[in-house]
């Protein structure tokens, strides 16, 4: 064999050598798109995972989106889910809490200026009463059981491990599913009980003259309700509908929606759910320990004579003239 002779078969050879060796790591990197082989042997399923924008297989079932398996807007959902919406979340509500307890440590209880009078109103009526608290005690189940969704992995598991983290959250998955109707119903008996005593009126633009009744020693005029209590309420209901329009679509994922709106829905839900917490912290706090006599007026549905002078005094006169005009008795001593 001649030197050429040879040096051509050595070259030949190398170059075989070379594609037996290339050839897997050809194959999972360029399908003949330029995207990875899934089938081939060699292919890292982490690597297919991030370096394709969008994955899809053969399947024969007949609902063609169960073959996509990654796609684009997914890993973007994916980071506002396990990232943003966790940290964000996390801010505002521990942020609003924050606030709160400084609010508590500056303002104190805001008493009843003239102390109880030992008189009581009738504030809210029985059937009054029952929507709100309907609406109340499926909302603190709801974001308590939503909240297990956002933030349960990351809290509540390290807590109690993988098997009663998995028995909570599919027991809370359920109750989150089926508090859904009675929030749903108490939203609409809120709206509709307490639609006309929320229109915006005259006397709410001197309440917030006023500051709303925050400066110490001076009350602001108010109707039944005050400018605070109409945003609380009309916040309520836009988040409201807000959550539930968005949570019917993931409660029946697909009716009328793709895979886009399926993520939409999902962001929605869980952004408005959040801020619609911290709201309604703020409206239990001054519910509560904020305010001296104000729960007493959805407890009992009876508050002080002198509460009622103090922050409802318009309300507290149309409706003593209009008893008075009944012949009914107005305010009633206190138990
Ligand atoms: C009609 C009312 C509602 C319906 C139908 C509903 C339905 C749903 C559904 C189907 C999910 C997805 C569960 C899953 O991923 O498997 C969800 C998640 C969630 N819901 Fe609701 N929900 C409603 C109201 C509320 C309210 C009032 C709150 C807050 C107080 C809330 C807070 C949350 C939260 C925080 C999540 C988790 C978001 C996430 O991390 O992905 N929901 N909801």
């Amino acid at each position: 064999m001649t030197f050429f002779a040879r040096f051509r078969l050595a070259t030949f050879v190398l170059a075989l050598l070379a594609i037996i060796v290339a050839a897997p790591v050809l194959a999972q990197k360029s399908g003949s798109d330029g995207a990875p082989n899934p089938t081939a042997s060699v292919t890292s399923q982490r690597e297919l995972l991030q370096q394709v924008p969008r994955i899809t297989g053969r399947i024969d079932i007949p609902d063609t989106r169960a073959s996509v398996l990654i796609q684009p807007a997914g890993r973007t959902w994916e980071y506002f889910h396990q990232v943003l919406l966790r940290w964000g979340g996390a801010i505002v509500i521990v942020g609003t809490v924050a606030l709160l307890v400084i609010a508590y440590l500056i303002l104190g209880r805001l008493p009843i200026s003239a102390g109880r009078s030992g008189q009581k109103v009738v504030r809210f009526e029985t059937f009054e009463r029952f929507a709100h608290w309907l609406t109340a005690a499926s909302f603190v189940i709801l974001g308590l059981t939503g909240l297990n969704i956002t933030f349960g992995k990351a809290v509540v598991l390290p807590l109690v491990g993988p098997d009663l983290f998995s028995d909570i959250s599919q027991l809370a998955k359920y109750v989150h599913n089926f508090t859904s109707f009675a929030f749903v119903l108490g939203l609409v008996l809120i709206l509709v009980i307490f639609l006309r005593d929320n229109l915006l009126e005259k006397v709410d633009i001197d309440w917030l003259k006023q500051g709303g009744g925050f400066i110490k020693n001076r009350h602001a005029p108010a109707g039944r309700f005050n400018l605070g209590e109409k945003m609380v309420f009309w916040l309520s209901i836009a988040a409201g509908i807000a959550v539930s329009a968005s949570g019917f679509l993931l409660l029946f994922p697909f009716y009328g929606t793709n895979i886009l709106g399926m993520q939409l829905a999902q962001v929605v839900h869980a952004v408005v759910a959040v801020l619609f917490i911290a709201l309604i912290l703020a409206h239990i706090y001054i519910g509560t320990v904020g305010m001296e006599g104000a729960f007493e007026a959805m407890g009992t549905g009876e508050v002080d004579l002198n509460w009622a002078k103090e922050h409802h005094d318009q309300w507290l006169a149309k409706k003593l003239a209009a008893e008075d005009r009944r012949g009914e008795p107005t305010a009633t001593p206190a138990e």
